[in-house]
């Protein structure tokens, strides 16, 4: 588990992360996303304790990173362009950390087949692919058997073959009980991966959600419409049960996938139409959506009321709008 409580980096002007918390919990895959430059890598940094926290505190299973006796056995992390000394073979470089953490020699072998490196175990990595380097990386992460895994943005250039082996272990890592913490600015990668999402912006928390919550939330369908007459029209839908709000550009949308119903609708009515058409909006519009306006929501609340409601797609005052015309508001 990985507990953050307000945690807080400040480079001179730039408030990188602001006041984060959430908790990182065992058995599943939690995604950190946010667009590039939200804090991510920071936050990841302050949990490994390679950057300490301006303000707050973070805590791995109720310890500082420094106070873990041979952490590696505890939490193996892949940061993004993570180093590697290019003159050694993969297997030494592996033995070496192996060694100065107490972790027995064979293990080096047992990880290096886990990653599929075997047959390059004898080769230096500055011949590597990047593909290769990013299993390198994740063979140390491995190493000493830990609990927790933390991975910073690590599909960023693969193939897509690579991508998906590294989806498949991380979500087995999960299974096998482990907490495993992954970034990415992409939506649609984490979508595929994470089972609990913790969106940031700005440094600052804008969701912490399960993924089915969030997709339900946002995956919304709907139908576009646009009239001359938009008075009758929506006196019209509203009689027929249905509930249009106000949608962008003097549009009008009605909530789910009912186009045809309300074509045939305007056929018998003789109302004229403009535009009918079904719409979907996608989770990577919700997550830029969501992300883009970090400023403007936190003016009006606090990031709690936006955590536990992210980006809720509905403008507030529809409701009212219908309302108003059946009388009852
Ligand atoms: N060592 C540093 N010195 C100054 N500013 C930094 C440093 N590291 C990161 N930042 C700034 O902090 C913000 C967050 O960066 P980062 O954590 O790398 O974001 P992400 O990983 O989400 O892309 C960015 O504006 C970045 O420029
Ligand atoms: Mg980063």
């Amino acid at each position: 588990m990985i507990e953050l409580r307000g945690l807080t980096k400040r480079y001179g002007e730039k408030l990188a992360v602001d006041g984060l918390s959430f908790t990182v919990r065992p058995g599943i895959v939690t995604g950190f996303l946010g667009p590039n430059g939200a804090g991510k890598s920071t936050t990841m940094r302050m949990i490994l304790g390679l950057d300490a926290p301006t303000r707050g505190d973070v805590r791995i299973d109720g310890k500082h990173y420094a106070q873990l006796q041979e952490p590696l056995n505890h939490i193996g992390a892949l940061l993004e362009a993570k180093g590697v000394h290019g003159g050694r073979t993969a297997r030494n470089h592996l033995l070496c950390l192996a060694q100065s953490n107490g972790i027995p020699e064979r293990r080096v072998g047992e990880v290096l087949e886990m990653v599929g490196l075997t047959a390059v175990a004898r080769k230096r990595p500055k011949g590597f692919s990047l593909g290769m380097g990013q299993r390198l990386g994740i063979a140390a992460a491995l190493l000493g058997d830990p609990d927790i895994l933390m991975f910073d943005e690590p599909v960023n250039g693969l193939d897509p073959e690579g991508i998906h082996w590294i989806r498949t272990l991380m979500q087995h890592l999960a299974r096998e009980g482990r907490t495993v913490f992954v970034s990415s600015h992409l939506m649609s990668e984490m979508a595929l991966t994470a089972e609990h999402l913790v969106v940031i912006g700005q440094g600052k928390l804008l969701a912490d959600t399960s993924m089915s919550r969030f997709i339900e939330e946002n995956s919304r369908t709907y139908v576009r419409i646009r009239t001359p007459e938009p008075e009758r029209m929506r006196d019209m839908l509203i009689a027929e049960g249905l509930r249009p709000s106000p949608g962008e550009d003097g549009a009008m949308e009605v909530e789910g996938d009912d186009a045809a119903r309300i074509g045939e609708l305007c056929a018998a009515e003789r109302l004229v139409l403009h535009e009918l058409s079904p719409q979907r909006a996608s989770l990577e519009e919700a997550f830029m959506r969501l992300t883009a306006e970090t400023v403007e929501y936190h003016a009006h609340t606090g990031p709690e009321a936006v955590a536990a409601e992210p980006a809720s797609p509905a403008p507030a005052w529809g409701a009212d709008w219908n309302r108003g015309k059946d009388g009852k508001g």
